[in-house]
């Protein structure tokens, strides 16, 4: 069974007969308290910050470090942030409870626990390597606890999983080069690289040689761009980096001959909602873009980015688009078919889980 692939040319009420699958009840039929969440491919999230104020303190106690929070309610009330440095601070401060192989995998496990819930069924997922040994914590301890669990994790969970080691974008080249050297040498099962930290201040041009390094050794692109930076940075992931993927992206909206660019390119865009809000890159969520870029045909899918900290899952990022845009069942379909075609499983993967999409009924 073929999914709607955003083809601009069949109707709506055609494409959504072809998502009807025999036996299968249709959308209408079903009511609304028995509907699982739509399969989905998480393609934008950080383990680190997957992390949830309790086992930031489970982990802390284990570890015998002091958190500069007395208690839940003190780290909680630090999340009100006013843009991505803010984030950032807390972000990188609370990685200070990551000390062990073992913390790495119990905040895998946590996080795939909870995307098995969200319905997700195929997860990209970054991690800051740098992060961690600028802390004095060993690239085989960070790797192999995220890597151990993400072994099993389509049997555990359910979901397969592809790692991809992201560069600090507010460091310098030389400091990502040799980390991606390291990881090469030691053979880290990493499926790509990626882009984040700091934007503004940081354009792609700065890592033109990372990128070129990566490519060559096999490897696949995706840098966050557009978040907070300007639209040529956008332009610069492309042409510079030669990336398949921008995470974010949702200033390309400010340049339409950009727009114009990433439809044809048919370019994947990992736009994370809540994110955006909560990060002040949008005032509101009625505010977001998300309605105007699927209306470009923008090759857009919906992330959660840093759930623990910006109030919800994959599934939350859909549940409030839902509510507060009114995103039709319609569109949360062709997102979850994009967030399946632009992931970088295999073929046979994404035909597998675009099946499981045409078997939801939607
Ligand atoms: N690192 C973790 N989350 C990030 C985000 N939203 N933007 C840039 N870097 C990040
Ligand atoms: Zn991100």
């Amino acid at each position: 069974m073929e999914i709607y692939d955003g083809g601009a040319d069949a109707s709506q009420a055609e494409q959504q007969a072809e998502l009807q699958v025999e036996g299968v009840p249709e959308f209408a039929e079903i009511p609304e308290e028995v509907h699982a969440p739509l399969p989905v491919a998480e393609l934008h999230l950080h383990i680190e910050g997957t992390l949830e104020p309790e086992l930031i303190f489970a982990l802390a106690e284990r570890n015998g470090i002091t958190l500069p929070y007395a208690d839940l309610d003190e780290l909680r009330a630090r999340y009100e942030f006013t843009d991505l440095q803010s984030f950032l601070d807390l972000y990188y401060a609370n990685m200070a409870v990551l000390r062990t192989e073992q913390d790495f995998a119990d905040m895998t496990r946590a996080y795939l626990t909870r995307a098995a819930a969200a319905g997700v069924r195929h997860a990209e997922i970054m991690m800051d390597p740098q992060a961690h040994l600028s802390r004095g914590v060993s690239l085989e301890t960070c790797v192999n606890g995220v890597a151990s669990v993400l072994a099993g994790s389509e049997q555990e969970f359910g979901i397969s999983t592809l790692l991809i080691a992201a560069f600090l974008r507010d460091l310098s080249e030389e400091s990502a080069l040799e980390v991606l050297e390291q990881l090469l040498a030691v053979n880290a099962p990493i499926v790509g690289i990626g882009l984040d930290s700091a934007e503004a201040g940081n354009p792609p041009s700065k890592f033109e040689r990372l990128f070129a390094r990566a490519k060559d050794a096999g490897l696949r692109r995706t840098a966050h761009a557009g978040e907070e930076g300007p639209p040529s940075y956008i332009i610069e992931a492309l042409e510079l980096l030669d990336v398949e993927r921008l995470d974010h992206g949702i200033r390309c909206m400010e340049d339409s001959e950009l727009v114009e660019r990433l439809v044809t390119e048919h370019m994947p865009l990992t736009v994370c909602p809540l994110s955006n809000v909560r990060l002040r890159a949008v005032d509101t969520l009625a505010e977001h873009p998300l309605a105007g870029m699927l209306a470009a045909g923008l090759n857009v899918s919906v992330n959660s980015d840093d759930p623990a900290y910006f109030g919800g899952y994959v599934d939350d990022n859909f549940a409030q688009l839902k509510s507060v845009i009114g995103l039709s069942e319609f569109d949360c379909v062709r997102l979850a078919a994009n967030s399946i075609r632009s992931s970088f499983a295999s073929e046979e993967r994404k035909t597998e889980l675009l099946a499981e999409l045409a078997a939801s009924g939607r």
